[in-house]
Parts: structure tokens; sequence; C-alpha cells
């Protein structure tokens, strides 16, 4: 039987996913992206080398790994062969011979970036906080039909007329509101050699995916971006355009939902939350200096857009629904390190909205503005963790803090990190994670 494994963020994305990725990626034949683009920002630190991905599977920087950009991935080959570049000067070679695009990907065009800040723009007070990359708009021409998928994009022809109808209707857009027009044969240009760049690197993943798993090879598959942003089941509108969930993993590589072995949830000790929209548990006006803390001990600036990370408490009754909507079989706590300094630590188990206790987790942004978190309070430990790679040396006030929230979340924990080298893991014996990893 073929193992196939999908990670999630359980939150609002950087929970470090890309340490856990990372040190799964070495036991997995494939490694591959379902959903999002550029937008992500996964951080990988491999002895004193760090790295930092966005479109490329972690598994690059493993020797032997066959990484996949699926279907439902929205792919800018700029930032493709930037990255790639990037890559290349730091000793890993992406080439076609381990790095897959599928050919029904769809491709991010220089109009999409330009309409990302014309929308922005337009929203004003009420703007998403993007990360300006073009993801959205090139999910809208994705679902109207107009969208260039990468297949089409290698027959020039196709790509040209693609280019100027849908500029058209871009122009008058990004002209409306007062940015500069795009012109149809500049933007041809630009792309027509990027896409010839790209050609060697397209396939069709799906019939890879399929096959790879019929022989029996391992897969991981490796979201981005995070729950609470899925377009579906997050905090709409502040969310991505894509399905980040367990379940837009099928979606996005072409594999039957009978395929997937298991699903790993990846649970920050605190919660982050980038760009704009609700966010219950952040630590403000009286907290805020508790909230810088954490966001300089946990490095919490935006690894794609150098933004600051809003910081806030761990939010149980979030991570709860998480848990529910992707069916997590075990749970990677990270971060654990970035809580030692703090006297006590406070965990939300419920949200309160207008005096009553509620029992599912809210669809409307402005009831998620206006609950009140139902806080716990447990008592900190006050001494380093970090480094620490034993669960039974952790000090115990931090292991109960651990099982409090493997408590709360119902779901067990398979790994705790302690710090941002691989070496820096507990792996708990036994788990459902510790068997996937063949331990
Ligand atoms: P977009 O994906 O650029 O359209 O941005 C939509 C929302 O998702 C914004 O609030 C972004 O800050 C957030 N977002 C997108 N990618 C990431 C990520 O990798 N980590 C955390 N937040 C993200």
């Amino acid at each position: 039987m073929s193992k196939v494994i999908v990670v999630i963020g359980a939150q609002w994305g950087d929970e470090g996913k890309g340490k856990i990725v990372d040190l799964m990626a070495e036991r997995f034949d494939v490694v591959a992206r379902y959903q999002g683009g550029h937008n992500a920002g996964h951080s990988v630190q491999v002895g004193e080398r760090s790295f930092v991905l966005h479109l490329i599977p972690s598994g690059i920087v493993h020797e032997g790994k066959t990484c996949v950009l699926g279907n439902g991935m929205v792919i800018d080959p700029k930032a493709f062969f930037q990255e790639a570049d990037r890559l290349a000067e730091q000793g890993i070679s992406v080439t076609p011979a381990r790095v897959l695009i599928s050919s029904r990907a769809h491709l991010i065009l220089p109009y999409h970036r330009a309409l990302d800040h014309t929308s922005e723009e337009r929203l004003g007070n009420e703007r998403v906080g993007t990360t300006l990359r073009g993801i959205g708009p090139a999910y809208e021409d994705k679902a109207g039909r107009r969208g260039i998928r990468v297949a089409d994009a290698v027959v020039p022809e196709v790509l040209r007329s693609r280019i100027e109808r849908n500029l058209e209707d871009a122009n008058r857009i990004i002209e409306a509101y007062g940015g500069q027009a795009l012109d149809a044969a500049q933007v041809f240009d630009e792309m027509s050699p990027l896409i010839e760049r790209l050609s060697p690197f397209i396939a069709d993943t799906t019939l890879f995916m399929n096959r790879a798993v019929r022989e029996g090879r391992s897969v991981l598959i490796e979201g981005a971006q995070a729950t609470l942003l899925d377009v579906d089941h997050g905090t709409y509108p502040f969310v991505t355009s894509s399905c980040t969930t367990a379940g837009g993993a099928c979606m996005g590589t072409g594999l039957a939902p009978q395929r997937i072995s298991g699903v790993l949830g990846i649970v920050r000790t605190y919660t982050t939350r980038v760009g704009e929209g609700p966010f219950p548990t952040e630590m403000l006006e009286a907290e805020d200096e508790l909230g810088q803390l954490i966001r300089e001990r946990g490095r919490e600036y935006g690894a794609s857009t150098g933004r600051p990370r809003r910081c806030g408490w761990f939010d149980a009754f979030a991570t709860r629904y998480a848990a529910e909507i992707n069916g997590f079989d075990s749970v990677a706590l990270t971060k654990l390190d970035v809580l030692d300094a703090l006297d006590e630590v406070k965990v939300c188990v419920g949200y309160r909205l207008a005096g009553r206790e509620l029992e599912s987790f809210p669809a409307v942004s402005k009831d998620l503005r206006d609950v009140e978190p139902v806080y716990e309070t447990l008592p900190g430990w006050k001494t380093s963790t970090e480094g620490v790679t034993e669960l039974d040396r952790l000090p115990a006030k931090a292991r109960a803090y651990v099982e409090f929230i493997s408590r709360q979340i119902g779901v067990p924990i398979g790994i705790v990190s302690t710090g941002p080298e691989r070496g820096q893991t507990i792996l708990v014996r036994d788990s459902a994670l510790a068997g996937w990893l063949g331990d």
C-alpha cells in the first residue's frame, strides 16, 4: 500500500510547516503542492543553511525526491525561475527530472498582479491585505473560465490571443482605478520566453501522481497557507482564493479521496495572522508588549513579504474546527520554545457572543470580530525547552501545556518542535506520525 500523507496548517498560516515537511520529506519519494502560488513562504533550515521556498515544494532540498506543482496551483513563471535560480546559487538544482508542473495549473500573468493592487485599493478599509502577487485575480479567471492554463500557454497563438482578450477587460478595471494599462504585445513578449523555459517542466501530473501511488511510492502532499484562509471554510472574505484544507489535496492533485492515508495538522503553540481580518485571540493594548516579545522570539515576520505578523494566544476553539474539517490524525505542535519566557500562558477554549457560548465557528466575519474569547490560564514554565528531543525531558508545566492542547483539540500529538532546526524535535513514539515516518 502506498502512503499518501497530507500536511495542513491549522490556523492562519506560518505554523512552521516548512520544517516539518522538510523532516518528513526525507522519508517520502514524491512531495507535491496542490494549491496557492508564490504567496506562500516556507522557511526551511538545514544545518547552517536556510532556504525560503514559495512555489517549489520543500522536498527540493533533498536529493532524489520528485517535486510536483499540482493542477490546483497558480503559477507565476517569473517567480518560479527566480526561485529556481536562487536555489541553484545555494547548490540545489531545479531540473525537469526533479520538478513537474501540471499542464492543468493556471498561470499568473502581470495583469493579475496589477488587478490585485486595484482590488485592494477598491476595498479601502475593508481590504484583505493580500500578498499582492496576483493570486486572487488568477483564481478569479480560472473560475470565470478565462484563465490561461500552462498547457494552453505553450502554443504561442493561443497565449497571444488569450492575453489580448483578457487584457481588454483587465485594463478597463485597472484604468478605472487610476492604474496604468498594460500592453498586450509587451505582456506576450515578457511571457513568451518564460513559457519556453517552462516547457520541459510541464507534465500530466495527475497521471504521474496516480502512477506513483499505484507503484507504491510514498507521497507527501504539502498544503500552503492554512485552514482559516480556505476560501470556503476560512474567515471569508479575509481568506486566500484556494481550497487550503485537506479536501483540496484531491482536487489539486487528481488523487481520489481513498488514496489519502493520513492527515497531519501543523499547530503552533500560539497564533499569528498576516494581513487584515478578525483575530479573536490577538494580543492588543495591554498585551501588546507580550505580542512583541513573541514576534521577536518567534521571528514572526512574513517569509514572502517581510510584514510583521499579528500575534495572539493559542485558539483551541478555532483549532478544533480545523481538526474537524481536515480530519487530523496527528498533530505537529510547533514553536514550544518561543513561549519559554512567559509567566503564564492563556488558551482560548471557547467563544462567547452576546453573552452566549458558541457551538460552532462563526461564518460571519463581524461575529468573529465581536466574539469574546473564553480563556483558561496555565502557568508558564520559565525554563528553556530549546532543542529538547524527548517528551519526558520537557519541564512538567510545558508538558502539561502540550497535553492540554492535545485534549482541547481532540487529536494526539506526533511531534513537538523545540527550535527551528531539524534536530530540535520531539517525535512521540507510537504516534500515527511516527508510523508514517517508519519509526
Ligand atoms: P493572497 O493569498 O495573496 O490573495 O492573500 C490573501 C490572504 O492570505 C492575506 O491575508 C494574506 O496575508 C494571507 N496569506 C497568503 N499567503 C499566506 C501565507 O503563506 N501565510 C500566511 N498568510 C498568507
